[in-house]
Protein backbone atom coordinates (compact mmCIF):
# COMPACT_ATOMS: atom_id res chain seq x y z
CA UNK A 1 0.00 0.00 0.00
CA UNK A 2 0.88 3.22 -0.83
CA UNK A 3 0.07 5.42 2.24
CA UNK A 4 0.56 9.00 0.88
CA UNK A 5 -1.96 8.32 -1.87
CA UNK A 6 -4.14 6.23 0.17
CA UNK A 7 -3.99 9.43 3.01
CA UNK A 8 -4.49 11.90 0.04
CA UNK A 9 -7.65 9.31 -1.61
CA UNK A 10 -9.55 9.04 1.81
CA UNK A 11 -9.55 12.97 2.56
CA UNK A 12 -10.13 13.63 -0.94
CA UNK A 13 -13.15 11.09 -0.78
CA UNK A 14 -14.28 13.66 2.55
CA UNK A 15 -14.76 16.33 0.39
CA UNK A 16 -10.92 17.69 1.08
CA UNK A 17 -8.79 19.37 -1.89
CA UNK A 18 -5.45 18.21 -2.11
CA UNK A 19 -2.76 21.34 -2.22
CA UNK A 20 0.66 20.82 -3.51
CA UNK A 21 3.80 20.92 -0.55
CA UNK A 22 5.07 24.07 0.37
CA UNK A 23 8.99 24.46 -1.09
CA UNK A 24 11.23 23.69 1.65
CA UNK A 25 12.57 27.18 2.13
CA UNK A 26 9.82 29.03 3.46
CA UNK A 27 9.27 31.93 0.61
CA UNK A 28 8.23 34.88 2.41
CA UNK A 29 8.93 34.10 6.04
CA UNK A 30 12.79 34.88 6.76
CA UNK A 31 12.29 33.81 10.45
CA UNK A 32 12.69 29.87 9.78
CA UNK A 33 15.06 28.53 7.63
CA UNK A 34 13.05 25.31 6.55
CA UNK A 35 8.75 24.57 6.71
CA UNK A 36 9.42 22.65 9.71
CA UNK A 37 5.15 21.57 9.54
CA UNK A 38 2.41 20.98 7.25
CA UNK A 39 0.29 24.02 8.75
CA UNK A 40 3.10 26.77 8.19
CA UNK A 41 2.31 27.86 4.79
CA UNK A 42 -1.42 27.79 5.66
CA UNK A 43 -1.01 30.21 8.32
CA UNK A 44 -2.72 33.07 6.66
CA UNK A 45 -5.51 30.61 6.12
CA UNK A 46 -5.88 29.80 9.48
CA UNK A 47 -6.02 32.96 10.75
CA UNK A 48 -8.84 33.86 8.61
CA UNK A 49 -7.65 34.55 4.89
CA UNK A 50 -9.84 32.35 2.02
CA UNK A 51 -7.71 30.00 0.72
CA UNK A 52 -8.37 29.71 -3.08
CA UNK A 53 -9.31 25.81 -3.01
CA UNK A 54 -11.79 25.57 -0.15
CA UNK A 55 -11.98 24.79 3.36
CA UNK A 56 -11.24 21.49 3.46
CA UNK A 57 -7.50 20.86 2.88
CA UNK A 58 -4.92 17.76 2.25
CA UNK A 59 -1.20 17.38 1.13
CA UNK A 60 1.60 16.03 2.35
CA UNK A 61 4.49 18.32 2.75
CA UNK A 62 7.93 18.38 2.94
CA UNK A 63 9.66 19.06 6.14
CA UNK A 64 12.82 19.99 7.60
CA UNK A 65 13.45 20.15 11.49
CA UNK A 66 17.17 20.82 12.70
CA UNK A 67 16.64 20.38 16.49
CA UNK A 68 17.01 16.24 15.92
CA UNK A 69 19.97 16.76 13.86
CA UNK A 70 22.45 15.25 16.29
CA UNK A 71 20.22 12.65 16.63
CA UNK A 72 20.74 11.22 13.57
CA UNK A 73 21.85 7.74 13.74
CA UNK A 74 19.68 6.67 15.96
CA UNK A 75 16.23 4.49 15.07
CA UNK A 76 13.81 7.11 14.88
CA UNK A 77 15.25 10.49 13.96
CA UNK A 78 15.56 12.31 10.91
CA UNK A 79 16.04 15.79 9.50
CA UNK A 80 13.60 15.65 6.29
CA UNK A 81 10.91 14.08 6.70
CA UNK A 82 7.15 14.40 5.33
CA UNK A 83 4.33 14.86 6.73
CA UNK A 84 1.18 13.85 6.07
CA UNK A 85 -1.96 16.47 6.79
CA UNK A 86 -5.53 17.40 6.68
CA UNK A 87 -7.34 20.59 7.41
CA UNK A 88 -10.16 22.21 8.10
CA UNK A 89 -10.24 26.29 7.78
CA UNK A 90 -13.49 27.11 9.68
CA UNK A 91 -15.39 24.21 8.31
CA UNK A 92 -15.05 21.22 10.18
CA UNK A 93 -14.16 20.92 13.53
CA UNK A 94 -13.32 18.19 16.89
CA UNK A 95 -15.99 15.82 16.27
CA UNK A 96 -15.74 15.15 12.65
CA UNK A 97 -11.75 15.44 12.62
CA UNK A 98 -11.56 12.81 15.47
CA UNK A 99 -14.12 10.89 13.27
CA UNK A 100 -12.03 10.73 10.49
CA UNK A 101 -8.77 10.40 11.92
CA UNK A 102 -10.28 7.37 13.98
CA UNK A 103 -11.77 5.71 10.78
CA UNK A 104 -8.42 6.09 9.11
CA UNK A 105 -6.54 4.45 11.35
CA UNK A 106 -8.57 1.59 11.68
CA UNK A 107 -10.89 1.43 8.71
CA UNK A 108 -8.24 2.27 6.15
CA UNK A 109 -5.11 0.93 8.09
CA UNK A 110 -7.05 -1.81 10.30
CA UNK A 111 -5.23 -0.90 13.31
CA UNK A 112 -7.51 -2.84 15.60
CA UNK A 113 -8.68 -0.35 18.17
CA UNK A 114 -7.12 -1.96 21.52
CA UNK A 115 -3.93 -0.89 20.04
CA UNK A 116 -4.55 3.25 20.21
CA UNK A 117 -4.65 5.75 22.84
CA UNK A 118 -5.26 9.20 23.10
CA UNK A 119 -4.12 12.14 24.89
CA UNK A 120 -6.31 15.67 25.51
CA UNK A 121 -5.88 18.90 26.55
CA UNK A 122 -5.99 19.12 30.78
CA UNK A 123 -6.56 22.83 30.26
CA UNK A 124 -4.96 26.06 31.61
CA UNK A 125 -5.82 29.39 33.57
CA UNK A 126 -8.02 30.38 30.80
CA UNK A 127 -8.85 27.15 28.72
CA UNK A 128 -11.18 24.77 29.89
CA UNK A 129 -10.51 20.88 29.64
CA UNK A 130 -11.29 19.60 26.90
CA UNK A 131 -14.29 16.95 27.91
CA UNK A 132 -15.24 17.30 24.63
CA UNK A 133 -12.63 15.48 22.59
CA UNK A 134 -12.61 12.93 25.29
CA UNK A 135 -16.46 12.10 24.84
CA UNK A 136 -15.72 11.91 21.14
CA UNK A 137 -13.35 9.36 21.50
CA UNK A 138 -15.27 7.32 23.99
CA UNK A 139 -18.12 7.34 21.67
CA UNK A 140 -16.13 5.72 19.36
CA UNK A 141 -15.11 2.98 21.78
CA UNK A 142 -11.70 4.21 23.35
CA UNK A 143 -11.89 3.02 26.82
CA UNK A 144 -11.70 6.05 29.51
CA UNK A 145 -8.77 4.09 30.80
CA UNK A 146 -6.82 4.82 27.30
CA UNK A 147 -7.60 8.85 27.70
CA UNK A 148 -5.15 10.64 29.40
CA UNK A 149 -5.21 14.53 30.25
CA UNK A 150 -2.34 16.04 30.00
CA UNK A 151 -0.76 19.75 30.58
CA UNK A 152 -0.36 22.38 27.84
CA UNK A 153 3.47 21.44 27.64
CA UNK A 154 1.99 18.08 26.04
CA UNK A 155 -1.40 18.84 24.50
CA UNK A 156 -1.22 22.49 22.92
CA UNK A 157 0.33 22.97 19.70
CA UNK A 158 1.65 26.37 18.38
CA UNK A 159 4.57 26.55 15.59
CA UNK A 160 7.24 28.74 16.99
CA UNK A 161 6.12 31.46 19.25
CA UNK A 162 2.91 33.67 17.96
CA UNK A 163 0.49 32.82 15.60
CA UNK A 164 -2.62 30.22 15.38
CA UNK A 165 -2.80 27.78 17.65
CA UNK A 166 -4.67 25.91 20.59
CA UNK A 167 -5.25 21.70 22.49
CA UNK A 168 -4.70 19.21 20.63
CA UNK A 169 -5.52 15.29 21.13
CA UNK A 170 -2.76 12.77 20.24
CA UNK A 171 -3.10 9.38 18.77
CA UNK A 172 -0.79 6.42 20.39
CA UNK A 173 -0.23 3.26 18.78
CA UNK A 174 0.94 0.27 21.13
CA UNK A 175 4.79 -1.09 19.34
CA UNK A 176 5.18 -3.65 21.10
CA UNK A 177 4.69 -7.63 21.43
CA UNK A 178 3.83 -7.72 25.14
CA UNK A 179 0.80 -7.80 26.29
CA UNK A 180 -0.80 -4.20 25.66
CA UNK A 181 -1.66 -2.75 29.16
CA UNK A 182 -5.26 -1.78 29.92
CA UNK A 183 -4.83 1.45 31.14
CA UNK A 184 -2.44 4.07 28.83
CA UNK A 185 0.52 5.69 30.23
CA UNK A 186 2.12 8.42 28.34
CA UNK A 187 5.71 8.03 29.63
CA UNK A 188 5.56 3.92 28.57
CA UNK A 189 7.62 4.30 25.91
CA UNK A 190 5.89 1.38 24.07
CA UNK A 191 3.15 3.72 23.59
CA UNK A 192 4.02 6.28 20.21
CA UNK A 193 2.71 8.98 19.09
CA UNK A 194 1.17 8.75 15.08
CA UNK A 195 -0.88 11.45 14.64
CA UNK A 196 -1.23 15.34 15.98
CA UNK A 197 -4.94 17.02 15.86
CA UNK A 198 -4.63 20.41 16.28
CA UNK A 199 -8.06 22.63 16.95
CA UNK A 200 -6.78 26.31 16.38
CA UNK A 201 -9.49 28.43 18.25
CA UNK A 202 -6.58 31.34 19.36
CA UNK A 203 -3.78 33.23 17.81
CA UNK A 204 -1.31 34.72 20.53
CA UNK A 205 -0.04 37.68 20.46
CA UNK A 206 3.74 38.63 20.68
CA UNK A 207 3.11 40.15 24.15
CA UNK A 208 2.19 36.70 24.82
CA UNK A 209 -1.92 37.38 24.45
CA UNK A 210 -4.44 34.74 23.33
CA UNK A 211 -7.47 35.61 21.84
CA UNK A 212 -10.04 33.54 19.68
CA UNK A 213 -9.39 33.49 15.81
CA UNK A 214 -12.42 34.64 14.32
CA UNK A 215 -12.76 31.22 12.42
CA UNK A 216 -12.45 27.59 14.50
CA UNK A 217 -9.44 25.33 12.18
CA UNK A 218 -8.15 22.16 12.70
CA UNK A 219 -4.55 21.07 11.34
CA UNK A 220 -3.41 17.20 11.49
CA UNK A 221 -0.10 16.07 11.14
CA UNK A 222 0.79 12.41 10.77
CA UNK A 223 4.92 11.65 10.07
CA UNK A 224 4.98 9.48 7.04
CA UNK A 225 8.27 7.72 8.51
CA UNK A 226 6.84 6.98 11.64
CA UNK A 227 3.26 5.58 10.76
CA UNK A 228 4.99 3.58 8.03
CA UNK A 229 7.18 1.81 10.71
CA UNK A 230 4.35 1.15 12.72
CA UNK A 231 2.59 -0.49 10.05
CA UNK A 232 5.45 -2.60 8.83
CA UNK A 233 6.12 -3.63 12.41
CA UNK A 234 9.31 -2.92 12.70
CA UNK A 235 11.10 0.08 15.27
CA UNK A 236 13.42 0.96 13.60
CA UNK A 237 12.59 3.47 11.07
CA UNK A 238 15.65 2.76 8.72
CA UNK A 239 14.39 -0.54 7.98
CA UNK A 240 11.09 0.24 6.47
CA UNK A 241 10.14 0.35 2.89
CA UNK A 242 11.01 4.34 2.34
CA UNK A 243 14.78 3.39 3.29
CA UNK A 244 15.16 0.01 1.98
CA UNK A 245 16.46 1.34 -1.38
CA UNK A 246 18.55 3.89 0.01
CA UNK A 247 20.38 1.90 2.54
CA UNK A 248 20.78 -1.23 -0.02
CA UNK A 249 22.79 1.09 -2.15
CA UNK A 250 24.41 2.01 1.35
CA UNK A 251 25.46 -1.70 1.72
CA UNK A 252 26.45 -1.78 -2.02
CA UNK A 253 29.10 0.95 -2.18
CA UNK A 254 30.32 0.41 0.82
CA UNK A 255 30.60 -3.61 0.64
CA UNK A 256 29.24 -3.44 4.02
CA UNK A 257 26.25 -4.95 5.68
CA UNK A 258 23.68 -2.47 7.42
CA UNK A 259 23.66 -4.80 10.60
CA UNK A 260 26.83 -3.91 12.69
CA UNK A 261 27.05 -0.21 10.61
CA UNK A 262 23.59 0.84 11.81
CA UNK A 263 24.96 4.45 12.98
CA UNK A 264 26.88 5.57 10.29
CA UNK A 265 24.98 3.93 7.59
CA UNK A 266 21.58 5.91 8.74
CA UNK A 267 23.14 9.42 9.40
CA UNK A 268 24.57 8.89 5.25
CA UNK A 269 20.97 7.68 4.33
CA UNK A 270 19.26 10.50 6.37
CA UNK A 271 21.58 13.35 5.42
CA UNK A 272 21.95 12.74 1.83
CA UNK A 273 17.92 12.95 1.02
CA UNK A 274 17.90 15.74 3.30
CA UNK A 275 20.66 17.46 1.18
CA UNK A 276 19.09 16.43 -2.11
CA UNK A 277 15.53 18.42 -1.02
CA UNK A 278 17.23 21.39 -0.16
CA UNK A 279 19.28 21.83 -2.87
CA UNK A 280 16.63 20.89 -5.41
CA UNK A 281 14.49 23.74 -4.03
CA UNK A 282 13.52 26.53 -6.58
CA UNK A 283 14.93 28.80 -3.75
CA UNK A 284 18.59 27.83 -5.48
CA UNK A 285 20.70 27.14 -2.30
CA UNK A 286 24.46 26.19 -2.20
CA UNK A 287 26.60 24.55 0.09
CA UNK A 288 27.71 28.20 1.32
CA UNK A 289 29.16 29.21 5.41
CA UNK A 290 25.47 30.90 6.18
CA UNK A 291 21.59 29.72 7.29
CA UNK A 292 20.12 27.14 4.58
CA UNK A 293 23.87 26.73 2.77
CA UNK A 294 25.75 26.35 5.94
CA UNK A 295 23.16 23.41 6.81
CA UNK A 296 23.78 22.03 3.47
CA UNK A 297 27.13 21.93 3.76
CA UNK A 298 27.05 20.40 7.01
CA UNK A 299 24.77 17.73 6.02
CA UNK A 300 27.06 16.74 3.13
CA UNK A 301 30.34 16.91 4.84
CA UNK A 302 28.87 14.80 7.64
CA UNK A 303 27.67 12.25 4.99
CA UNK A 304 31.22 11.68 3.95
CA UNK A 305 33.10 11.41 7.20
CA UNK A 306 30.93 8.78 7.90
CA UNK A 307 31.56 7.18 4.08
CA UNK A 308 35.29 7.73 5.02
CA UNK A 309 34.53 5.48 8.25
CA UNK A 310 32.75 2.80 6.64
CA UNK A 311 35.67 3.07 4.00
CA UNK A 312 34.05 3.99 0.69
CA UNK A 313 36.58 5.19 -1.27
CA UNK A 314 35.94 8.77 -1.62
CA UNK A 315 36.72 9.67 -5.01
CA UNK A 316 33.98 7.61 -6.51
CA UNK A 317 30.99 9.06 -7.49
CA UNK A 318 29.27 7.36 -3.71
CA UNK A 319 27.44 10.17 -3.45
CA UNK A 320 25.57 10.89 -5.90
CA UNK A 321 24.75 6.92 -6.85
CA UNK A 322 23.03 7.19 -3.30
CA UNK A 323 21.45 10.18 -4.13
CA UNK A 324 20.08 9.35 -7.75
CA UNK A 325 18.42 6.52 -5.54
CA UNK A 326 16.66 9.31 -3.12
CA UNK A 327 15.84 11.11 -6.86
CA UNK A 328 14.11 8.19 -7.98
CA UNK A 329 12.15 7.30 -5.23
CA UNK A 330 10.72 11.13 -4.93
CA UNK A 331 10.86 12.65 -8.55
CA UNK A 332 6.90 11.91 -8.96
CA UNK A 333 5.56 13.51 -5.81
CA UNK A 334 7.92 16.74 -5.85
CA UNK A 335 8.30 18.39 -9.53
CA UNK A 336 11.56 20.11 -8.43
CA UNK A 337 13.12 16.88 -7.76
CA UNK A 338 13.10 15.74 -11.40
CA UNK A 339 12.84 19.30 -12.67
CA UNK A 340 16.72 19.98 -10.49
CA UNK A 341 18.26 16.68 -10.72
CA UNK A 342 21.51 17.72 -12.58
CA UNK A 343 21.51 20.78 -9.47
CA UNK A 344 21.26 18.64 -6.69
CA UNK A 345 24.11 16.16 -8.75
CA UNK A 346 26.37 19.13 -9.22
CA UNK A 347 25.72 20.36 -5.52
CA UNK A 348 26.75 17.54 -4.00
CA UNK A 349 29.90 16.40 -6.32
CA UNK A 350 31.02 20.18 -5.99
CA UNK A 351 31.12 19.80 -2.34
CA UNK A 352 32.59 16.16 -1.95
CA UNK A 353 35.22 17.41 -4.66
CA UNK A 354 36.15 20.73 -2.51
CA UNK A 355 35.92 18.30 1.29
CA UNK A 356 37.63 15.36 0.14
CA UNK A 357 40.47 18.20 -0.94
CA UNK A 358 41.01 18.40 2.68
CA UNK A 359 39.50 15.39 4.49
CA UNK A 360 42.29 13.39 4.68
CA UNK A 361 44.74 15.52 5.79
CA UNK A 362 42.17 17.29 8.33
CA UNK A 363 41.65 13.38 9.84
CA UNK A 364 45.31 13.38 10.18
CA UNK A 365 45.64 16.89 12.27
CA UNK A 366 42.69 15.62 14.30
CA UNK A 367 44.44 12.35 14.35
CA UNK A 368 48.06 13.90 15.63
CA UNK A 369 45.83 16.42 18.02
CA UNK A 370 44.05 13.88 19.86
CA UNK A 371 47.36 11.94 20.40
CA UNK A 372 49.19 15.04 22.19
CA UNK A 373 46.22 16.04 24.16
CA UNK A 374 46.09 15.22 27.55
CA UNK A 375 43.55 17.47 29.31
CA UNK A 376 41.15 15.93 26.54
CA UNK A 377 40.37 19.46 25.54
CA UNK A 378 40.35 20.66 21.56
CA UNK A 379 41.07 24.63 22.38
CA UNK A 380 39.03 27.10 20.10
CA UNK A 381 42.55 27.44 17.88
CA UNK A 382 42.75 23.74 16.86
CA UNK A 383 39.29 23.65 16.16
CA UNK A 384 39.31 27.17 14.18
CA UNK A 385 41.79 25.38 12.53
CA UNK A 386 39.93 22.28 11.50
CA UNK A 387 37.46 24.71 9.89
CA UNK A 388 39.24 27.13 8.18
CA UNK A 389 42.17 25.13 6.92
CA UNK A 390 40.71 22.00 6.27
CA UNK A 391 36.60 22.81 6.42
CA UNK A 392 35.71 20.98 9.41
CA UNK A 393 32.44 22.22 10.72
CA UNK A 394 32.76 22.59 14.32
CA UNK A 395 29.54 20.24 14.82
CA UNK A 396 31.45 17.57 13.08
CA UNK A 397 34.76 18.27 14.86
CA UNK A 398 32.90 18.16 17.66
CA UNK A 399 31.40 14.40 17.23
CA UNK A 400 34.73 13.33 16.11
CA UNK A 401 35.99 14.93 19.40
CA UNK A 402 33.23 13.09 21.49
CA UNK A 403 33.69 9.54 19.79
CA UNK A 404 37.33 10.20 21.56
CA UNK A 405 35.76 11.04 24.78
CA UNK A 406 37.03 14.83 23.94
CA UNK A 407 35.75 17.90 24.73
CA UNK A 408 35.99 21.13 22.47
CA UNK A 409 35.71 24.56 23.62
CA UNK A 410 32.68 25.70 21.15
CA UNK A 411 32.35 28.88 23.01
CA UNK A 412 35.78 29.90 22.37
CA UNK A 413 35.56 28.96 18.78
CA UNK A 414 32.17 30.92 18.32
CA UNK A 415 34.17 33.78 19.62
CA UNK A 416 36.55 33.31 17.00
CA UNK A 417 34.90 32.94 14.09
CA UNK A 418 32.67 36.26 14.84
CA UNK A 419 36.03 37.92 14.95
CA UNK A 420 37.11 36.24 11.43
CA UNK A 421 33.63 36.88 9.96
CA UNK A 422 34.28 40.89 10.72
CA UNK A 423 38.14 40.83 9.87
CA UNK A 424 36.48 39.37 6.73
CA UNK A 425 33.92 41.82 6.39
CA UNK A 426 36.11 44.19 6.49
CA UNK A 427 38.41 43.45 3.73
CA UNK A 428 35.46 42.85 1.68
CA UNK A 429 33.96 45.79 2.67
CA UNK A 430 37.43 47.78 1.56
CA UNK A 431 37.04 45.79 -1.40
CA UNK A 432 33.87 47.05 -2.02
CA UNK A 433 34.71 50.86 -1.65
CA UNK A 434 37.78 50.41 -4.13
CA UNK A 435 35.39 48.34 -6.43
CA UNK A 436 32.70 51.46 -6.62
CA UNK A 437 35.03 53.83 -8.54
CA UNK A 438 35.23 51.11 -11.33
CA UNK A 439 31.60 50.20 -10.62
CA UNK A 440 30.51 52.29 -13.82
CA UNK A 441 27.81 54.94 -13.70
CA UNK A 442 25.41 52.85 -15.37
CA UNK A 443 26.05 49.63 -13.63
CA UNK A 444 25.29 52.11 -10.59
CA UNK A 445 21.54 53.33 -12.12
CA UNK A 446 20.68 50.09 -13.03
CA UNK A 447 21.05 48.83 -9.23
CA UNK A 448 18.66 51.50 -8.54
CA UNK A 449 16.08 50.93 -11.50
CA UNK A 450 15.64 47.16 -10.11
CA UNK A 451 14.80 48.75 -6.98
CA UNK A 452 11.96 51.00 -8.96
CA UNK A 453 10.76 48.20 -10.50
CA UNK A 454 10.58 45.82 -7.81
CA UNK A 455 8.33 48.23 -6.35
CA UNK A 456 6.37 49.04 -8.87
CA UNK A 457 5.49 45.15 -9.72
CA UNK A 458 4.13 45.13 -6.53
CA UNK A 459 1.59 48.05 -7.21
CA UNK A 460 0.86 46.85 -10.63
CA UNK A 461 0.46 43.11 -10.19
CA UNK A 462 0.06 42.47 -6.73
CA UNK A 463 2.03 42.56 -3.29
CA UNK A 464 3.36 38.51 -3.62
CA UNK A 465 5.79 39.43 -6.72
CA UNK A 466 8.81 38.83 -4.92
CA UNK A 467 12.19 39.16 -6.75
CA UNK A 468 13.89 36.15 -7.80
CA UNK A 469 17.19 37.45 -9.44
CA UNK A 470 18.85 39.95 -11.32
CA UNK A 471 21.44 40.69 -13.81
CA UNK A 472 23.43 44.21 -14.54
CA UNK A 473 25.53 45.48 -17.71
CA UNK A 474 26.29 48.86 -18.24
CA UNK A 475 23.97 48.25 -21.26
CA UNK A 476 21.15 46.71 -19.81
CA UNK A 477 19.25 45.37 -16.64
CA UNK A 478 17.75 41.67 -16.42
CA UNK A 479 15.16 41.00 -13.69
CA UNK A 480 13.51 37.94 -12.32
CA UNK A 481 10.60 37.83 -10.50
CA UNK A 482 7.69 35.31 -9.15
CA UNK A 483 4.28 35.86 -10.90
CA UNK A 484 1.87 33.44 -12.12
CA UNK A 485 0.59 34.43 -15.63
CA UNK A 486 2.34 36.42 -18.72
CA UNK A 487 2.51 40.60 -18.30
CA UNK A 488 -0.36 41.77 -20.09
CA UNK A 489 0.32 44.82 -22.48
CA UNK A 490 -1.43 46.89 -20.24
CA UNK A 491 0.22 45.96 -17.03
CA UNK A 492 3.85 46.23 -18.54
CA UNK A 493 2.47 49.87 -19.55
CA UNK A 494 1.23 50.55 -16.10
CA UNK A 495 4.64 49.25 -14.34
CA UNK A 496 6.66 51.30 -16.87
CA UNK A 497 4.90 54.49 -16.34
CA UNK A 498 5.13 54.47 -12.59
CA UNK A 499 9.07 53.39 -12.79
CA UNK A 500 8.87 56.69 -14.84
CA UNK A 501 6.77 58.85 -12.80
CA UNK A 502 9.48 57.71 -9.83
CA UNK A 503 12.03 58.92 -11.75
CA UNK A 504 10.31 62.12 -12.60
CA UNK A 505 9.63 62.65 -9.01
CA UNK A 506 13.30 62.48 -8.40
CA UNK A 507 13.03 60.90 -5.07
CA UNK A 508 15.83 60.72 -2.97
CA UNK A 509 18.03 57.46 -2.04
CA UNK A 510 19.09 56.94 1.21
CA UNK A 511 21.29 54.05 3.11
CA UNK A 512 20.73 53.04 6.57
CA UNK A 513 22.74 50.34 8.31
CA UNK A 514 21.18 47.98 10.74
CA UNK A 515 21.12 44.45 11.92
CA UNK A 516 19.27 42.06 9.82
CA UNK A 517 16.37 41.42 12.21
CA UNK A 518 15.34 44.85 12.61
CA UNK A 519 15.54 45.18 8.87
CA UNK A 520 13.33 42.54 8.38
CA UNK A 521 10.95 43.85 10.95
CA UNK A 522 10.88 47.35 9.69
CA UNK A 523 9.47 45.50 6.35
CA UNK A 524 12.52 45.58 4.30
CA UNK A 525 12.36 43.25 1.31
CA UNK A 526 14.90 40.82 0.49
CA UNK A 527 16.12 38.45 -1.91
CA UNK A 528 17.64 35.78 -0.03
CA UNK A 529 18.10 36.80 3.29
CA UNK A 530 20.40 34.15 4.13
CA UNK A 531 22.82 35.46 1.42
CA UNK A 532 23.39 38.84 4.49
CA UNK A 533 25.58 39.66 7.19
CA UNK A 534 24.33 40.34 10.25
CA UNK A 535 24.53 43.60 9.63
CA UNK A 536 23.13 44.71 6.79
CA UNK A 537 22.47 48.04 4.40
CA UNK A 538 18.86 49.08 3.93
CA UNK A 539 18.59 51.52 1.07
CA UNK A 540 15.06 53.19 1.18
CA UNK A 541 13.90 55.47 -2.19
CA UNK A 542 11.30 57.70 -0.83
CA UNK A 543 8.64 55.93 0.33
CA UNK A 544 7.66 53.63 -2.46
CA UNK A 545 11.05 51.39 -1.42
CA UNK A 546 12.90 49.71 0.94
CA UNK A 547 15.11 46.94 0.29
CA UNK A 548 18.19 45.02 2.04
CA UNK A 549 20.77 45.64 -0.42
CA UNK A 550 24.71 45.77 -0.93
CA UNK A 551 24.54 48.74 -3.49
CA UNK A 552 26.11 51.29 -5.17
CA UNK A 553 22.89 52.98 -5.79
CA UNK A 554 22.26 56.45 -7.20
CA UNK A 555 21.56 59.35 -4.56
CA UNK A 556 18.38 61.04 -6.51
CA UNK A 557 15.80 58.52 -8.73
CA UNK A 558 15.93 61.62 -11.09
CA UNK A 559 19.43 60.99 -12.52
CA UNK A 560 18.05 57.56 -14.07
CA UNK A 561 17.04 58.70 -17.04
CA UNK A 562 14.31 57.34 -19.08
CA UNK A 563 13.35 53.32 -18.07
CA UNK A 564 12.05 51.07 -20.92
CA UNK A 565 10.73 47.57 -20.75
CA UNK A 566 12.20 45.48 -23.72
CA UNK A 567 10.99 41.84 -23.18
CA UNK A 568 9.11 40.38 -20.88
CA UNK A 569 9.16 36.37 -20.91
CA UNK A 570 8.93 33.54 -18.82
CA UNK A 571 12.06 32.15 -16.90
CA UNK A 572 11.45 29.38 -15.19
CA UNK A 573 8.11 27.79 -13.74
CA UNK A 574 6.18 30.69 -11.66
CA UNK A 575 9.65 32.89 -12.42
CA UNK A 576 8.84 35.94 -15.05
CA UNK A 577 11.97 37.96 -16.49
CA UNK A 578 11.93 41.72 -17.14
CA UNK A 579 14.56 42.67 -19.35
CA UNK A 580 14.84 46.90 -19.22
CA UNK A 581 17.08 49.71 -20.44
CA UNK A 582 17.55 53.43 -19.73
CA UNK A 583 17.68 56.31 -22.12
N1 LIG B 1 1.02 21.32 13.46
C1 LIG B 1 0.93 20.04 14.10
C2 LIG B 1 2.26 19.31 14.13
O1 LIG B 1 3.21 19.71 13.49
C3 LIG B 1 -0.09 19.20 13.38
O2 LIG B 1 0.03 19.30 12.00
O3 LIG B 1 2.35 18.32 14.79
Amino acid sequence: MNLKEEFIKYFVSLGHVQIPSAPLIPENDPSVLFNTAGMQPLIPYLMGKEHPEGKRLCDYQKCVRLTDLDSIGDKTHHTFFEMLGNWSLGDYFKKESITYSFNFLTKVLNIPINRLAVTVFAGNESIPRDDVSASIWQSLGISPKRIAYLPEEDNFWIAGETGPCGGDTEIFYFRSDEPIPETFNPKDERWVEIWNNVFMEYNKAPDGQITELPQKNVDTGMGLERIVAVLEGTDDNYKTSIWQEIIAKIEEVSHKSYAGNEQSMRIIADHIRTAVFISADYAGIKPSNTDQGYILRRLIRRAIRHGKKLEIPLNSDWLLEIAKVVIQKYEDYYPEIKENQAIVLDVLKNEAIKFNRTLEKGLKEFSKLVKSLDNKIITKEEAFKLYDTYGFPIELTVEMAEEQGFKVDTEGFKLKFKEHQELSRTASAGKFKGGLGSQGVMETKYHTATHLLNAALKVVIGPDVHQKGSNITAERMRFDFSCDHKLSEEEKRQTQELVNKWIMDDLPVNMTTMPKEDAVKSGAEAMFIEKYADLVNVYTIGDVSKEICGGPHVKHTGELGKFKIIKEEASSAGVRRIKAILE
